[in-house]
């Protein structure tokens, strides 16, 4: 029988799997590039844990099995930072800036000198300290002399190493940085709080802030909290040189610092930063408030000194504010399309990011519930990229006497028919369908967009109009309007007319999917255009198709089965079809016939990167063609990922999810076998 290691042999080996997993979790967290499929990193996760608990005496402080949280405090302690945390003045214009690079100027003599330019992230700052290369302690910012101890919590932070890494680092060190929580991650927090009832927060760098005030860490260390670090407080040993200098130093001592990191020589180049950065916000994966100019020398830093809370030598030049307080004076009803009702709030109009706004999406009644609103509350209005301006709460100080509150309306703004609300579900309709004048416009509004037919120049106020004068019925009376109406209905330049009759013939060559997309059925999106045109080689075949043919379909169940065979079983819906079809809208037959025995069928699958011998969107047409559903995102639900060229994040997350990957050269063998290429 073989004996048991001695217990310096299990130690070894304790510290062997400790090491391999602190490589792997630095090069996964800090340098965004991973050594270790996830299966490997949890198969060495869990022999450790193993010998761990068969020798717990043996367990090391900087183990990967203790960043789980401990046990839960009553308070946090407040403690001193060696060294005062500064804080930093704003600037918010170019000409700030050019004051400011005067000052230094003039304070230095004219001596030679670098900015450094960081992005400035926001979220929450915090202080570590390291003795002998161990994290002793985490603190919070709190006055800039003392803050709270969430030590507990900072520990369970991936990308916050337990132990230095190499051996050149100081004795005593104190390590800052800001705590954030990634774009996607919050989102998805978010969601999760929504479905058991919590309140989401109101922006990142609160949920990051929330977060790491848990007095039980256990939950911190489920909130995807990361760090990426800017500074050092106090430090033994030999000094450093420059910023530059020192943030090398703390990545490869194990620290996440931002690679957009850049040291220029003139205050025109800063500003030429600031503009590169603004441009990359929105699709930057953290919420950053601006960018932050260091003069980079440490020696040109001490002459330039600190004034009181903060130092002369660095500046956060901030970006305009994505979010402000207004108030909400009205809430309108609006009809969608297929009748469902959307509150709209107008507000007293403020500017957001350079842009004005006057109108917020309130989503439902029950979100304005969830958010407590009244009509003359002052809000706090967010508004990112592209997405619709939204209220992420009440300002708390907001004290309007005058509070009203919003009523859910009983008719239909636009036909005044009844509003139903069906029990269980958030959404209330008006089910005048075709008949109300809102959603016969919006019914339009969908026919003539970009990815369905594609007309050019017919926008919302010039198809009011035409409804407005009962010039068109229906989305296929735009095509018999002639010059005459066109005239009547908004006194047009010729030029415009015709432009608008050019954008309308042209548009009478189509695809069969767009076709389908166009006639609006109830939720028929895209996608599920594209598997009916796939399936069904004309209009006849779909017209006529019965429901369980049609729920065979993937993705296809009873309500949408049902929503389609009466669309096409309406009179008036198959009268206006005619009509399109006389008009001389056509389309190419169909290309890719849909596999009976769809192969994939069941099969989820995601598209990243660029491919060689096809399109994305070719590809996905093949896919859904073998009867794969084809999603933008990758989830658990996830079966195949199929990769391009620069494949970018999918493939980190289709790794970490052990998701089956597909080269393009594997995917074309498979279509030459089912005889699609
Ligand atoms: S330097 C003197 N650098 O901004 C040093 N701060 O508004 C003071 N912040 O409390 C901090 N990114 O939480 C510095 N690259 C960066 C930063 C940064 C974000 C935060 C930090 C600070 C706040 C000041």
């Amino acid at each position: 029988m073989d004996s048991l290691p001695s217990n310096q042999a299990v130690k070894r080996m304790i510290d062997q799997l400790v090491k391999r997993l602190e490589e792997a979790n630095y090069a996964y967290h800090v340098l965004d590039q991973p050594i270790l499929l996830d299966y490997e990193y949890d198969q060495l996760f869990h022999e450790l844990k193993a010998l761990e608990i068969n020798n717990p005496e043996l367990i090391a402080s900087n183990s990967p099995t203790q960043r789980v949280g401990a046990k839960p405090l009553s308070t946090f302690q407040t403690m001193p930072h060696e060294m005062q945390m500064l804080s930093l003045d704003n600037a918010f214009t170019l000409q700030d800036i050019l004051a400011f690079d005067r000052r230094i100027k003039s304070r230095l003599m004219h001596a030679k000198f670098t900015y450094i330019c960081e992005p400035k992230l926001d979220g929450v700052a915090v202080n570590l300290l390291y003795e002998s290369g161990q994290l002793i302690q985490g603190l919070t910012r709190g006055d800039g002399y003392y803050g709270e101890s969430v030590t507990d919590n900072i520990r369970t932070i991936a990308s916050i190493p337990l132990r230095l890494r190499g051996s050149d680092w100081p004795e005593r060190l104190e390590v800052r940085g800001e705590i954030y929580i990634p774009k996607e991650k919050f989102k998805v927090m978010n969601a999760d709080f929504v479905l058991v009832g919590k309140k989401p927060f109101a922006n990142p760098r609160n949920a990051a802030a929330g977060s790491l005030r848990q007095l039980d860490s256990r939950i911190t260390a489920e909130r995807s909290l990361q760090m990426c670090c800017y500074s050092v407080g106090m430090m033994t040993g030999d000094p450093l040189k420059t910023q530059e200098q020192m943030l090398e130093k703390l990545n490869e001592w194990g620290f996440r610092v931002n690679p957009l990191i850049k040291t220029v020589k003139t205050i025109e180049a800063c500003e030429v930063y600031y503009d590169a950065i603004l441009e990359r916000r929105e699709a930057l994966p953290y919420e950053i408030d601006g960018v932050v100019l260091k003069v980079n020398e440490f020696i040109h830093q001490k002459t330039l000194g600190v004034l009181v809370r903060a130092p002369r030598w660095a500046i956060a030049r901030k970006f305009p504010a994505q979010e402000a307080t207004t108030c909400l004076k009205v809430v309108e009803f609006q009809v969608g399309r297929t009748g469902t009702i959307t509150p709209v709030g107008r507000i007293t109009p403020i500017s957001l990011g350079g842009v004005m706004i006057s109108n917020v999406n309130l989503h439902n009644m029950q979100e304005i519930q969830r958010l407590g609103l009244c009509i003359n509350d002052t809000v706090i209005v967010r508004r990112a990229g592209d997405v619709i301006p939204q209220i992420v709460g009440i300002a708390s100080n907001s004290e309007s006497t005058n509070r009203l509150p919003i009523l859910m309306p009983i008719h239909c703004p636009s036909c005044q028919q009844k509003l139903i609300k069906t029990p269980g579900l958030v959404a209330i309709k008006c089910l005048a369908g075709l008949n109300c004048l809102a959603q016969k416009r919006e019914a339009i509004k969908h026919f003539v967009s970009r990815k369905a037919m594609n007309i050019k120049g017919l926008g919302e106020q010039l198809i009011q109009k035409l409804l407005d004068q009962q010039l068109i019925q229906s989305a296929a009376d735009l095509y018999l309007l002639t010059v005459d109406d066109w005239m009547k209905c908004d006194r047009m330049a010729t030029r415009s007319i015709d432009n608008i009759l050019k954008s309308l013939a042209l548009s009478k060559q189509t695809t069969w999917k767009q076709f389908i997309y166009a006639l609006g059925i109830h939720e028929v999106g895209e996608s599920t255009a594209q598997i009916l045109a796939h399936h069904f080689l004309n209009l006849n075949q779909l017209m006529v198709a019965s429901q369980t043919e049609l729920q065979q379909l993937p993705s296809i169940g009873e309500t949408m089965a049902d929503n389609i065979s009466t669309f096409f079983k309406d009179p008036n819906n198959q009268a206006m079809i005619i009509s399109l079809q006389n008009s001389g809208v056509t389309w190419p037959t169909n290309e890719i016939k849909m596999q009976h025995n769809a192969v994939l069928s069941g099969q989820n699958w995601v598209l990243t990167g660029k491919l060689s011998q096809m399109t994305q969107e070719q590809a996905s047409d093949y896919l859904i063609a073998l009867g794969a559903h084809v999603n933008p995102v990758i989830s658990k639900k996830t079966n195949r990922l199929l990769i391009g060229d620069h494949p970018g994040s999918k493939l980190q997350k289709a790794k970490k999810l052990e998701i089956d990957i597909w080269s393009e050269v594997q995917f074309i063998e498979l279509l030459k076998q089912y005889e699609l290429l």
